[in-house]
């Protein structure tokens, strides 16, 4: 029996449902903590290619018990769509448990997301405009419907009509937009609640039953550490609380039951949306890590957004393996380094305004925007790996450049992934049955 996290490194698309689809193998429920259908999560077996964007990865082992929490949010038409996609697909969604406590994404707050993004200009976050900004401030101001509201048509037209005519003030006034019909989104949503009532439960009773059986439960990540909203580059996050304290309150378990926290980062670094990010290239590097073209380009699954591509960024690793407590990592597209002479990886930050160096990150506030990357140039290693599935069958220098990055977080490698398939995988050390990490060295 473990309980264990999986939570994305960097700045999203790190391969999250990649690492779980492969420990899904022998999980018994896989568990969505957090954010929306702002996620693209892709998962390749058997050449056939699988997309989720609310669904967890666990959904392609028959029976696995796959919960959508209360730490999400949920958009009931986008929901309904993935579920008849899974289906067509011949996959069985028998284990499919959606909690009656998630708040649900309304026809204002895409709207809203929307134009407030338009009326940032230069400022925008670049949000994927699912809503999910709106719909987690809606949740924090008490004013959410929640998926239980659907189900109670009663309760849903008392709250819209005390809802819609406030937003529709913001709507109209602010942003000249045409005013919504609460009678209309009632009937719509109504619906939505009829057909997704038979998966809508309490899940967090369902995960404690789960623990008190001694089963294996993971718990998926989605976005990234660096887009968490209180870890984060803030204000260029997303609404939620993707690190691996997110998971215990967005699916309503205690911080004990959680046995391993894995870390995945891609071998490099991307990051799609508005922000900084230091270690960005944008001549031949970049166009070389973003690989157009393949089925693995580096462009947003969930929006066809073309991913900003840079260097491995060390300082941010082991910002995401404190604010974690990550045990281990997956280091995911190590493959996709095959192609280059030169390496570089930043192992410190450098003051831009004050000229001092940083090996921690001093601080992910506006200071941040002024930090320039400390680059070492390691040698790459010019050969395909994927086909490699075993560390020991790794070219020299490939395995050094694991090893560097691993010595630079200080934390093991456990995973390595040098293909999109489930078995372009190579497993280094058992990820949930080693050794728990010890911190050692303190931040300076
Ligand atoms: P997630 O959001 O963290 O689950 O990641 P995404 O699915 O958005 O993006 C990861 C992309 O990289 C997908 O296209 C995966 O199929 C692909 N991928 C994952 N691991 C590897 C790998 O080791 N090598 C290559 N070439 N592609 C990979
Ligand atoms: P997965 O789970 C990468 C980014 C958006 C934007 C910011 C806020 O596939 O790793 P939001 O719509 O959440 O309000 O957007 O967060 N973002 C992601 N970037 N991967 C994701 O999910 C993301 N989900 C949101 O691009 O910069
Ligand atoms: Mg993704």
């Amino acid at each position: 029996m473990a309980n264990v996290i999986v939570v994305g490194a960097q700045f999203g698309d790190e391969g999250k449902a990649k690492v779980t689809d492969l420990l899904a193998k022998n999980a018994d429920v896989v568990v969505r903590y957090q954010g929306g259908c702002n996620a693209g999560h892709t998962v390749v077996v058997g050449g056939k290619t699988y997309k989720f964007h609310l669904i967890p990865s666990g959904i392609l082992y028959p029976g696995t018990i796959c919960v959508l929490s209360p730490g999400m949010v949920i958009d009931p038409k986008a929901l309904i769509n993935e579920i008849k996609s899974i289906r067509s697909q011949g996959l069985d969604d028998s284990g499919l448990k959606v909690s009656a406590y998630a708040h649900v994404t309304m026809p204002y707050h895409l709207m809203l997301d929307e134009a407030e993004e338009a009326s940032r200009g230069e400022a925008k976050i670049g949000t994927t405009k699912r809503g999910i900004g709106p719909t987690y401030a809606d949740k924090c101001a008490r004013s959410g419907i929640r998926l239980e509201d659907l189900l109670d048509e009663e309760v849903l037209k008392a709250k819209l009509e005390w809802l819609v005519p406030r937003k529709n003030v913001i709507l109209e006034r602010l942003y000249n937009l045409p005013s919504l019909d609460a009678q209309a989104i009632l009937k719509e949503y109504a619906a939505y609640g009829k057909e997704l009532a038979k998966y809508v439960v309490d899940t967090a009773a369902v995960i404690f039953q789960a623990v008190q059986e001694k089963k294996n439960i993971l718990f998926e990540g989605a976005q990234g550490t660096l887009l968490d909203l209180d870890h984060g580059s803030y204000p260029y996050v997303t609404s939620s609380s993707p690190s691996a304290g997110g998971a215990c309150i967005g699916a309503g378990v205690g911080p004990t039951m959680i046995d391993r926290v894995i870390g995945v980062a891609k071998a490099y670094s991307t990051r799609v949306g508005e922000g900084p990010f230091p270690t960005e290239q944008f001549g031949e590097a970049g166009e070389g890590l973003r690989q157009t073209g393949t089925a693995w380009a580096e462009v947003g699954t969930t929006t066809g957004r073309p991913r900003r591509c840079g260097w491995f960024d060390c300082v941010l690793g082991r910002y995401a393996v404190r604010v974690n407590g990550l045990d281990c990592l997956a280091i995911t597209k190590l493959d996709v380094l095959d192609q280059f002479d030169r390496i570089k990886v930043c192992v410190a930050y450098k003051d831009s305004v004050t000229g001092k160096v940083y090996k921690e990150l001093p601080s992910i506030g506006s200071t941040f925007q002024h930090l320039e990357p400390v680059y070492e140039d390691l040698p790459g290693w010019n050969e395909s790996t994927r086909k490699v599935r075993q560390a020991k069958d790794l070219p020299a220098k490939a395995k050094s450049y694991l090893e560097f990055l691993s010595q630079k977080l200080e934390v093991p490698i456990a995973i390595v992934s040098v293909g999109p398939e489930r078995d372009d995988t190579i497993i280094i050390e058992d990820p949930i049955h080693g050794p728990k990490r010890v911190l050692v060295t303190a931040p300076v």
